[in-house]
């Protein structure tokens, strides 16, 4: 494999992936590791780029990650990141206070001095997206402020090029940055002299090379749910694996209409051999009657990861792969210090056998583009994703019984039906249909009814780390209102079109 020539050291930051994989974007290939590996690594290997990333901590907090100061001074370019950037004014003799009044978080202005290497062509005002709690307020010696926040003028990017050390306190890595992709790009380019040596497909061979650096003579189960995650995977992994890798699909009750049949179709698409058990049983008694969130995903996932395991021992599998995102590593709090959002069911399964997860460092939209390389049909690239604990997520107020599921299955095949007739199904990054169980009064027939609410939500989203809610024309609204409300228990319909942040994309 060739050696990556950017190495970005991961000091906590919930975004520390998505520099990697903005950098891809930009065709160069990324590493990413902790200060403690990178420092072995580089012990080496010679990066033309060290990218420190932001962090939640503060440089005088105790156990603050830190780098070792040799990497600030082999002549490297580095560029420091948020929290990268405070961390080397810090170990450099600058000053770093906490912000004044409240935390920083979200859209901010900056004027750019456009004379510095890091800016250069590009316009001095900008809106950036910054998330910081302390400030650099007196750079180290040697350094120039080269940017300044509009209002407070405080200090919002430092360099100096002597000793080739930059530093930005706002996000270029965030979409929201205006000329965020430019900085990194002029960055790599214009001061690392870096070559492009990245293409989308690579990761194809690079996941063959990781898988078949063990493979030899051993066997390998991989969870298939059928979406375009682990069908791609599959499809992957499937040509050099060949009898020895087994797909394993679990219904567990709480999959959507004629899903397991789609699950088929797409394991044939991708090749690979499938077993499909049925857990549905198991899963009722695992959850219970629980109604709490996490503690649904908790035992949704330690039944999960039970049953994978069986079935590995059934199988003599020596390893279990699984296609989780870099997206669910992020959320269920295991990329570096990034907090829990959410207990995916497939992350940190800790299972008795060994895992690997070789889409850890992509995104959603990266997978699609593997899926389309690879020639899988539309119904595996564009397919929209749905978690594995499933519709157990999508019943709130009472515990997920299968009357439950039975009305949430329906009402999320008529729902489904109604937006592909009207266009607006195939434009939407996630449909979500729920049940809220808090009951509401309707009358049906000049008679109460004191029934369920049907939830009804959905995205826009390329990498699902932030959504747009959508909504929908009055028409189809009233499509969809009328048409589920004929269940004799749905009595209201609801439509929620909030954003991600500050919803998630799934209820729970
Ligand atoms: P949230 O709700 O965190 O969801 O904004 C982001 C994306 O991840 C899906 N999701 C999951 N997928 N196992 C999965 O395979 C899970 O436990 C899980 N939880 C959320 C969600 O549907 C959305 O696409």
């Amino acid at each position: 494999m060739q050696q990556p020539k950017v190495l970005i050291v991961d000091l906590g930051s919930q975004y520390t992936l998505v520099i990697g994989r903005t950098i891809r974007e930009l065709g160069f290939r990324t590493v990413i590791f902790s200060a403690e590996r990178a420092e072995k690594w580089l012990t080496t290997n010679q990066p033309s780029a060290i990218i420190l990333s932001g962090g939640s901590a503060s440089v005088y907090g105790e156990n603050a990650p830190t780098i070792p100061p040799a990497m600030l001074s082999a002549g490297t370019p580095v560029l420091g990141i948020c929290y990268g950037m405070q961390l080397i004014a810090h170990m450099l003799g600058g000053e770093v206070t906490p912000h004044r009044g409240n935390k920083e978080y979200g859209e901010a202005h900056v004027i750019l001095d456009r004379k510095d290497e890091l800016f250069r062509g590009m316009q001095t005002d900008n809106v950036v997206w910054a998330s910081h709690g302390d400030s650099v307020t007196k750079v180290p010696e040697g350094f120039e402020v080269i940017a300044r926040s509009d209002k407070s003028l405080s200090i919002a990017a430092m360099s100096n090029p002597k000793k080739k050390l930059w530093g930005i306190q706002f996000h270029p890595e965030v979409t929201h940055t205006q000329n965020g992709k430019r900085i990194l790009h002029r960055f790599l380019t214009g001061i690392c002299h870096c070559r492009m040596d990245w293409e989308p497909q690579d990761a194809i061979t690079e996941i063959q090379d990781e898988v078949g650096r063990v493979a030899q003579g051993k066997k390998f189960l991989i969870g298939f749910s059928g979406g375009v995650d682990s069908s791609t995977l599959s499809a992957i992994i499937s040509p050099a694996l060949g009898r020895n890798l087994l797909a394993v699909a679990i219904n567990t009750g709480a999959l959507r209409k004629d899903e397991v049949k789609e699950i088929r179709e797409n394991a044939k698409a991708a090749g690979v051999r499938l077993k499909v058990i049925n857990a549905a049983k198991r899963f009722q008694k695992a959850i219970g009657k629980t109604t709490d969130a996490e503690r649904k995903r908790k035992r949704f996932k330690k039944l999960y990861g039970r049953i994978l395991e069986e079935t590995a021992k059934d199988f003599g599998a020596d390893f279990i792969v699984q296609g989780s995102l870099a997206t669910d590593i992020i959320e269920s709090g295991k990329a570096g210090n990034a907090a829990l959002i959410k207990s995916h069911h497939n992350v940190g399964l800790n299972l008795n056998v060994k895992e690997l997860h070789p889409f850890r460092n992509i995104f959603k939209y990266e997978v699609r583009d593997l899926a389309r390389a690879l020639g899988l049909p539309a119904s595996v690239s564009e397919r929209q994703p749905f978690p594995g604990p499933g519709l157990f997520l999508r019943i709130r107020g009472a515990a997920p019984r299968p009357d439950k599921l039975t009305i949430t299955r329906w009402a999320d095949a008529e729902v489904t039906e109604i937006l592909k007739k009207h266009g607006v199904y195939d434009g939407l990054s996630q449909l979500i249909v729920g049940l809220n169980c808090t009951k509401a009064v309707g009358i049906k027939g000049d008679a109460r009814v004191y029934g369920y609410v049907v939830e009804v939500r959905a995205v826009k989203t390329s990498d699902f780390m932030t959504a747009k809610g959508c909504h929908f024309s009055d028409e189809v609204e009233l499509e969809i209102c009328n048409m589920v409300t004929k269940h004799p228990k749905v009595v209201h319909v609801a439509f929620y079109p909030t954003n991600k942040p500050p919803a998630t994309t799934e209820f729970e």
